[in-house]
This record gives C-alpha cells, structure tokens and sequence, in this order.
C-alpha cells in the first residue's frame, strides 16, 4: 500500500524553508542542483509560512510559493504542502488576542515563539479554514503536490475563557447532567461537589490540581480539541481535493494528546524521530525508537512516514552530538525497516539566523556538497533507490501485541501512588518490547479502544495497564480462554475508565484469569533489597516496585527473595480455558525479563526476522522476504547465517560466516536458486 498515491517511492528530502532566501535567487537556483546530487525527491514547503502567505489581514500573496513550487518541479521534486496553522502572523496576534493560548497559570503571554495558538477560538479556526481552503484551490493539482502537511507538531492546552467553556460544554455531553460528573469524579471527597455548571473549570495549579479522574478527563478533552481542530483543517483543503491525503507530524512520547484517537483524523501518520545517538548505550537508544517506529506504524495499522530526522545533530538537547559514521545510514534504514515510507529531515538548509540557525542541516553555512554531513545524506538517497522492491511490501504480520494506551499513561502519570510521578510508564512498556526487539520478533501496539481486536496474535502483553477501559477485561479474558498467552505486570487494573478503583480486588475482572490478586504494592528505595527467585535458583533483582499477590490457584514460577513477603509469589502462569495468563509482580531486571521470556516464549512457536542468533546489540526485522540486520554497537559483529543471502544496498552475496560492522545495516533477501548457480 502506498501512502503517497501520486508518487509512489520512497520520499527522500526533509523540511525546506525557502521563505528564508527569498532575497537569494541565487541559492534558491542552487538548491534544486544540490537536491539531485544529494538524491532528494520530495520536500514539506510553507510549515511556518503564514506571514509571508498572508501578509495583511485577508491579503494573500502565493506569487513567491508558485515560483518556488514550480522550481522544484521543474527539476522534478515532489512537494508536501504544509498548512501554516502552526505559527500565525503578528497582525493576527495584535487584532485577535483571543488566537493566542492562555497558559496553566491563566496568564496570556504575547505575540512569539509557535505552536502557542488556542485551539478553540472561532477566529482562529476561521482564519485556518479560510488559508486553508486558498491554498487548495492554488495548489491541489499541482503536479508536484502529493500530500498535505497539516500543521507542524500539534501539541499543548489552553485555559483561556473559550476553552474553558467549551471543556464545559465537552463534560455536559459526557455526563449529561451534574450528578453524574459528581459521581463519576468522586466529588464527595473534600468538599468538591459542584452545583452548577459555571462552577467547573480546568484543572491546574491555579484551581483544582489533584482530581484524577478530572485530569484524565481534561486530557481526554484537549485531545478531542486538537482533533476537531484537524477535523476543521482537513475538511477546508479537501473540500476541494478530497484524494489529496493529509498526515500531521507527530512526536516521540507525546503525552498531550491520545495519539490513537488523533490518527483517526488524519490520512497518514508521519512523526518526527530525534534520536540522542551516542549520549550512552546506543542499544538502548536504537530499541526505544524501533518502539516508537512500531507504535506509529501502529497508529492507524499501516506504513508511515519519517517527516522529520535531523542529517547530524539538533540544537535543542543539553549535548548536541554528531552522530558517528555509519549512524546516519543506520537510523535512517532502521525507521524503513519498522515501515516507513520515507525519510526527511528538519531541514534542508540551515539559515543565517533566528533559533534553529545551529541545527543540522543538509547544507551548511558554507553551501558545499563535498562534505560529511551532505555525504551522509546523498548515501540514504541512494539506499533509498536500491531499495525500491521492498517499498510494497509492509512490515511482517505481527504475532505478538503490546498494549499501549494513553489513558493509562495519564492516570499512571496523575495517580499519587508507589513512586509518585515516577512510575515510568515509558520504560517500563519498553524493557518488554526490547525483549522482542532483541529477539527479532515484529510487535503491533494496540490501545483499549472498542476496535481493538486481539484475536490474530498469540501473545498480548500488558505492562503496568493500570486502567481497564471499555470493559478491556472481557477482551484479555476471551483472548486467554480462546487459547491466547498473556503476560500482565503488577500494577494492572486498578482502576475502571473513569479512574475510579475497581472495587472487589484487582487486576478487575481477571484475577480468576490470572490466578492471582494483587493485594498490595510496595515501593521500594534505592538501597532496598529485593529479589526474584525462580524456581531453578537464579536470582534476579527487583527494584522500584513489588506486589505482594494474593495466591489464588496459579502455577508459582518465581517467589520474592527478601523481606516479609520473602517466598511469596513473584512470577506465576495460570491455564484458562485454552490459554495461559502469566503475571510478573515486580520490577524485575532485564535479565530476570529475558528469564521470564524464555519460559514464556518456549511454550509458543513465534515467527522471527531471521533464523540466526542476534548478538548482543543486533536486531531483524522483516518487510516481505527483506531483513534489516542492524547492529547498534560500534564495533563489528560476528554472526553465522543459515541462509545465502544477497544485501540489496550494495548487491553483494554474503557470506554465512557475516562480520557485520559498527553501526552496520544490511538489507538481505534470500537468493534465488538462479542466482546462487
Ligand atoms: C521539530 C519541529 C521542527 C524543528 C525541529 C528541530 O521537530 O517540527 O520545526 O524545530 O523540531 O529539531
Ligand atoms: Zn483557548
């Protein structure tokens, strides 16, 4: 499948801001000469263009962006057109204050900055609508023009009045009436009881900062907000065009928004991945984004686009690194291999000035092509064409499913419990993840919305699902009794969708499933001892986190190894209907993880990437008969194939005796019998 039906390739180029130049026809001419050389096909124009697109208030001015769009068509790059909704004109700002977003403290800041724009105002949707729907009509069939860029990294709330009425009239329709909202906000505990509408307003430090189910709530709302905001943005330029497909870029855990009701508005999902290469273990870095690739292309289950990625280095982290020869080629192929159809950077010239006038770029200050970053970039272009049999072919059926869901993030993150505000949500559904990833076993994400069907997989994996929403129980209990494998974590179902604890003892509605209750969480500090003893002997740490189970029934697999609940249960596998619940008690460490793995996985036969042992730091994964072998350590690695192979980027056959470089990607696909006589 294809997400961009007017160019059907791997898109190869990145953010290009000509705005910038406007005075250099020089360099604008230039650019186009250097976009062959460095094998760039298509580039996102006018992201933050609005003041030069609208000069005045109902002004509009497309000459420069014609001149600038048929340049590059002329010299056959492709564009993605941006709306310019993610920073508004200072005219805008000095007429219409209500377009600029009142922050937690109920303050309105001033004109500046971007993506600080209220999401509610009447005028600024109608502005958008109006911009929108010019641009459309200018450009929707314009050859070069495949897919529309709405926006730039939607993110952020606003409490300004509008919002504040419309989180009213959002609540209203939730609860229909009063006594409900009450109710369903536990209201009745410190006096909190509304008795009228007008007397509810957003959570923050300014007014009511500790209600849960309110938090959850409002960010369920902020969410509904930026989507309708979409909805208005997407329904403007398809009025006019609708096979014109949109996409926003989304960002690496993002937490404002539920990225999977958000990707219900759009066409395609594209995301912006900034990986901090070389700030410490490079294996760490590498599975966290082959995470985030998964999780995107688990959006809307289908392929995705790299908007963003930066050639060498940003300007916004503490240590702004380069990446290390062979890094750029590594990480670029590595969001290819997860299912990507293209791979962009921020941006494609760096400017004179203004905040970003330090970040990598494709071309530097100085212009020149024959250089290291520039090089790095030409050699992406060329793998990316090398690899155009494998551009239809979708990333592998997954077999395995993670459950993801950001309501539970939120009332994980807003819940005062074990360790407050740390209970590392993130990391915790990642230490699970990586033992896939190391394994070379492909992982779908799924949130608990009613769409969610478990049926395909074999094995569902729930860390930390401490909310139970939309009756998600049920589903985890049919897809265990059907024969399904499923391993929960401590700290699951606690509470009902609205954040209110299940009463009766948790994880709600599956303790029979499980064979266990969670009666009690224990945090532990830093120096606190504790310990998962499977049956066999091995020890492995436990840290942060420990449940004291309830037993009731299930197969003991492992018992805590200190303190007073030494030798209770910590790891226990349960037989249900046709299948088999496991449940992990503790934090345990990522050996005890990779334990608990192997018992888990030697009862299943799960497809991997590739028939041969990964070494450390080495992962697969499989688009058709294609594996991406990637080896995020620096040094070469020595790995023995069961297969003869071809690596399509430098069309080579390889040995099965492989030594694969630091840092090394290979794109291997089986050889036919012709080719290996
Ligand atoms: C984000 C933005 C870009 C740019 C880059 C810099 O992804 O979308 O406009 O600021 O960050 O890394
Ligand atoms: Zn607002």
């Amino acid at each position: 499948m294809t997400l961009t039906p007017r160019y059907p390739v791997f898109l190869h180029g990145g953010d290009y801001n000509p705005d910038q130049w406007l005075d250099r026809p020089d360099i604008l001419e230039k650019d186009i000469e250097l976009m062959h050389e460095a094998h760039v096909n298509c580039v996102s124009v006018g992201i933050f263009s609005w003041a030069r697109l609208e000069p005045e208030e109902g002004v509009y001015d497309f000459a420069w962006l014609d001149e600038v769009i048929d340049r590059l068509w002329k010299g056959g790059i492709h564009v993605c057109l941006a709306t310019p909704s993610g920073a508004r004109p200072a005219w805008m700002a000095q007429k219409y204050p209500e377009v600029l977003r009142v922050d937690e403290n109920l303050h309105r800041p001033r004109f500046g900055e971007r993506h600080n724009h209220c999401l509610t105002s009447p005028v600024y949707r109608e502005k958008v609508r109006q911009m929108n729907t010019r641009l459309a009509q200018h450009y929707h069939d314009h050859p070069a023009v495949i897919l529309w860029h709405l926006s730039n990294e939607y993110s952020g709330d606003c409490r300004c009045p509008l919002c504040q009425d419309a989180w009213r009239a959002w609540l209203k329709e939730k609860y229909g009436d009063l006594e409900s909202l009450n109710s369903r906000w536990w209201t009745s505990f410190w006096s909190q009881r509304y008795t009228d509408w007008s007397q509810v307003e957003a959570p923050g430090p300014m007014g009511e900062k500790s209600n849960t189910s309110m938090w959850v709530d409002w960010r369920r709302f902020c969410t509904h907000q930026c989507r309708t905001f979409i909805r208005n943005e997407k329904e403007a330029v398809q009025a006019v065009d609708p096979t014109l497909k949109t996409t926003a870029n989304l960002m690496y855990r993002f937490w404002d928004y539920d990225y999977f009701s958000l990707a219900e508005e759009i066409d395609v999902v594209s995301w912006d991945a900034y990986p901090g290469w070389h700030s410490g273990d490079d294996t760490h870095t590498g599975a966290d984004f082959a995470m985030q690739h998964d999780l995107m292309r688990s959006l809307k289950k289908q392929p995705f686009l790299l908007m963003e990625s930066t050639p060498s280095k940003v300007n916004w982290k503490p240590v702004n690194k380069l990446k290390r020869p062979g890094m750029h080629l590594l990480s670029s192929l590595q969001a290819v291999a997860h299912g990507s159809q293209s791979v962009m950077y921020f941006q494609w010239r760096k400017g004179r000035g203004a905040a970003e006038m330090f970040h990598g770029a494709v071309v530097d200050h100085d212009g020149r092509s024959d250089v290291r970053v520039f090089q790095d970039v030409r050699q992406v272009g060329l793998a990316l064409e090398k690899l155009a049999p494998v551009y239809d072919s979708p990333r592998e059926d997954a077999q395995v499913c993670i459950i993801f869901d950001w309501n539970n993030w939120w009332a994980i993150d807003y819940a005062q419990t074990g360790h407050n505000k740390k209970m590392k949500y993130n990391e915790t559904v990642l230490m699970h993840y990586r033992q896939m990833w190391e394994r070379g076993i492909a992982v779908d994400f799924q949130d608990m919305r009613g769409v969610t069907d478990l049926s395909g997989y074999k094995l569902v994996i729930c860390p930390m699902l401490f909310m139970f929403r939309e009756g998600f129980e049920q589903k985890l209990r049919t897809f265990v009794e059907q024969g399904g494998t499923l391993v929960m974590t401590y700290d699951s179902g606690v509470v009902d969708g609205d954040d209110l604890a299940f009463l009766g003892g948790r994880p709600g509605g599956l303790m029979d499933v499980l064979g266990m209750r969670g009666a009690e969480l224990d945090a532990l500090f830093p120096d606190d001892r504790q310990a998962m003893v499977m049956n066999n002997g091995r020890r492995f740490p436990v840290t942060e986190l420990c449940e004291i189970p309830e037993h009731l029934g299930a197969e003991v697999l492992a018992t805590y190894g200190h303190d007073f609940y030494a030798g209770m249960p910590c790891l226990t596998r349960n037989r249900f209907g046709k299948g088999t619940a496991y449940y992990l008690a503790a934090k345990v460490n990522a050996d005890g993880l990779d334990a608990m793995y192997q018992e888990v996985l030697n009862h299943l036969s799960l497809d991997r990437a590739l028939d041969a042992a990964l070494p450390r730091g080495v992962t697969a994964s499989r688009r058709g008969d294609t594996v991406f072998l990637q080896n995020y350590n620096p040094q070469p690695v020595r790995m023995r194939l069961t297969k003869d192979y071809t690596d399509l980027l430098t069309g080579s056959v390889q040995p099965r005796k492989l030594i694969l470089p630091g840092f090394g990607v290979m794109v291997l696909t089986e050889m036919t019998k012709d080719q290996e006589e």
